[in-house]
C-alpha cells in the first residue's frame, strides 16, 4: 500500500486522472474528505507548500511537487518523475518599459522564492536585495517595493493585467513525483511499478 500526498486543486485533479486511466478505476475525494483509499493507494489531500512536509518526515511514502518548491527548498527526497503537468516557469517580472540595470550593485527583488533568487542573481555576480513576499508579488513594482520580482508565470495573464512583462526566465518548472527516502528503500518494487506505469501512461501522451 503506498500513501500519495497531492496538492490541493487541478494537479490533484490531474494526477488521479492519469492514475484512473491506468488503473481503470475512478479516484476522486469526496466532498471534505481529506483522505481516499483504495485498494492499492491511500491519497492525501493536502495544501500545495505542505506536500514537501509530508514526504520528507515519511507520513506519506510519495507526493507530487514543483520542481521550483524541490529547487527553492532543496528538498530531501528522491526525484522519481516528471509528470509533465503545471507546467509554468519562474522568471523575472519588471514594469513595462522599463529595463533592468545589471550594473545596479542593489537591484531589489521581490518574491516567494528567495533561495532561488539569491542564487540566480549569484551566479550573474549581481548583488541583489530581496524581498520576502508570500503573495500578490506583481504589485512591488507597481508601488515602488521593488524594482524587480521573481515568480510563476502560467499563462503570464496576471504580469499583463498588473502591466509587467518577463525580463528573463529563470527556470521551468512542472508537477514532479516525488518518494521518501525510506519509503524508496522498503517499498522499491511497488514504487518502480507505479513509476513505471506513470511514465509509459506519460510518454504515450496521456
Ligand atoms: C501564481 C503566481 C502568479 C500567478 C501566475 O500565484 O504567483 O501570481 O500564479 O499565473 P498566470 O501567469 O497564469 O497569471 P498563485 O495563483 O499560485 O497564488 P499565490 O500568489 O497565492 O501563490
Amino acid at each position: 500500500m503506498l500513501t500519495i500526498a497531492l496538492p490541493k486543486g487541478r494537479i490533484a485533479e490531474d494526477t488521479m486522472a492519469l492514475m484512473a486511466k491506468i488503473f481503470d478505476s475512478e479516484f476522486k475525494f469526496e466532498s471534505r474528505k481529506l483522505i481516499l483509499k483504495t485498494q492499492q493507494f491511500t491519497f492525501l489531500n493536502v495544501r500545495n507548500q505542505d506536500v514537501p512536509t509530508y514526504v520528507e518526515r515519511g507520513a506519506a511514502d510519495l507526493g507530487v511537487v514543483g520542481l521550483d518548491v524541490i529547487t527553492e527548498k532543496s528538498l530531501d527526497i528522491v526525484d522519481l518523475l516528471d509528470l509533465e503537468l503545471g507546467k509554468c516557469k519562474v522568471a523575472i517580472g519588471i514594469k513595462e518599459g522599463d529595463k533592468l540595470d545589471w550594473s545596479r550593485p542593489d537591484i531589489k527583488v521581490a518574491t516567494k522564492m528567495v533561495n532561488i533568487t539569491k542564487s540566480y542573481f549569484a551566479k550573474k555576480a549581481v548583488g541583489v536585495d530581496v524581498i520576502k513576499l508570500y503573495g500578490s508579488i506583481e504589485l512591488a513594482p507597481l508601488v515602488g517595493l521593488a524594482d524587480a520580482i521573481v515568480d510563476i508565470v502560467e499563462t503570464g495573464e496576471t504580469m499583463r493585467e498588473n502591466g509587467l512583462v518577463v525580463a528573463e526566465d529563470i527556470m521551468q518548472s512542472s508537477a514532479h513525483l516525488i518518494a521518501n527516502k525510506n519509503s524508496f528503500f522498503e517499498k522499491k518494487s511497488e514504487i518502480l511499478e507505479l513509476y513505471r506505469l506513470l511514465k509509459e501512461a506519460i510518454e504515450s501522451g496521456e
